[in-house]
């Protein structure tokens, strides 16, 4: 796992700090995107918290299990073999890399990242991945729960309408005739969803930086990023 060779120990760190570029934001926004290019142009890791959130929904809908079987659900967190390594994610060894960005998983993932008990056994994966080494690190509760002690967090927005926008671009660059309200539909209830359900639900952790990316290009916000990391190291 890509975790187990980081070499860099985070050993004479102040408590305040971790070596860690937390951003979070709303789905759509680009941040694996920009994550994973600021953390090239550092020379530090990337963590896609998101695929793990996806790969722990695909292994429930393998396994059968629904969010109200407590004990399966316990029984398929308990034997969750996940690794990320080269931008890839592999369970229990399988790459899953295409499986999890599939239709029916973004569909399922939805509930799932909700779960408080499913919640827990990631965050916790995740903090042992983050305690050692130099990471970029995306998701929804990076800054607010993850990693309360990042040394710089960045809440990454665009309007829906400039995401829906992006997304529209992307699916038909792929070949696909989306529509564009059926997009923008379900980014907005993604946005509801993830911004109001009880278990971390997402908001700006109050010393994060707000970026609206609105207007602004790829490097440009790379950019913005690593300038304001630098600044602030
Ligand atoms: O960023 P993404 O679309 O790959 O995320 C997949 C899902 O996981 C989405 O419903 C939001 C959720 N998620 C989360 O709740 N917390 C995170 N740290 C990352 C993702």
């Amino acid at each position: 796992m890509e975790w187990r060779g980081a070499a860099v120990q985070n050993v004479g760190m102040t408590a305040a700090a971790l070596p860690l570029i937390a951003i979070d934001g709303p789905s759509g926004v680009g941040k694996s995107t920009t994550a994973k290019r600021v953390a090239a142009r550092l020379g530090w890791q990337y963590l896609d918290t998101g695929a793990m959130y996806r790969a722990a929904a695909l292994a429930l809908h393998r396994a059968g299990v629904d969010l109200t079987e407590r004990a399966a659900l316990e029984s398929v967190l308990a034997r969750l073999d996940l690794s990320l390594n080269e931008g890839r994610t592999y369970l229990a060894g399988e790459d899953v890399s295409e499986a999890i960005r599939g239709q029916e998983v973004t569909r399922l993932v939805t509930p799932v990242s909700a779960d408080a008990r499913v919640r827990e056994v990631l965050v916790d994966q995740q903090r042992r991945i983050g305690d050692r080494g130099r990471w970029v690190v995306d998701g929804r509760d990076i800054g607010t729960v993850v990693f309360t002690r990042a040394c710089c967090k960045v809440f990454l927005t665009a309007s829906p309408e400039a995401r829906a926008q992006r997304r529209y671009r992307e699916l038909q660059a792929k070949g696909q005739s989306p529509d564009f309200e059926a997009v923008l539909a379900d980014l907005q209830r993604r946005d509801l969803a993830d911004s109001t359900r009880a278990a971390s639900p997402l908001r700006k952790a109050e010393d994060a930086t707000e970026l609206d990316s609105s207007d602004m290009s790829l490097d440009q916000v790379v950019d913005w990023i690593v300038a304001r990391h630098q600044a602030h190291p």
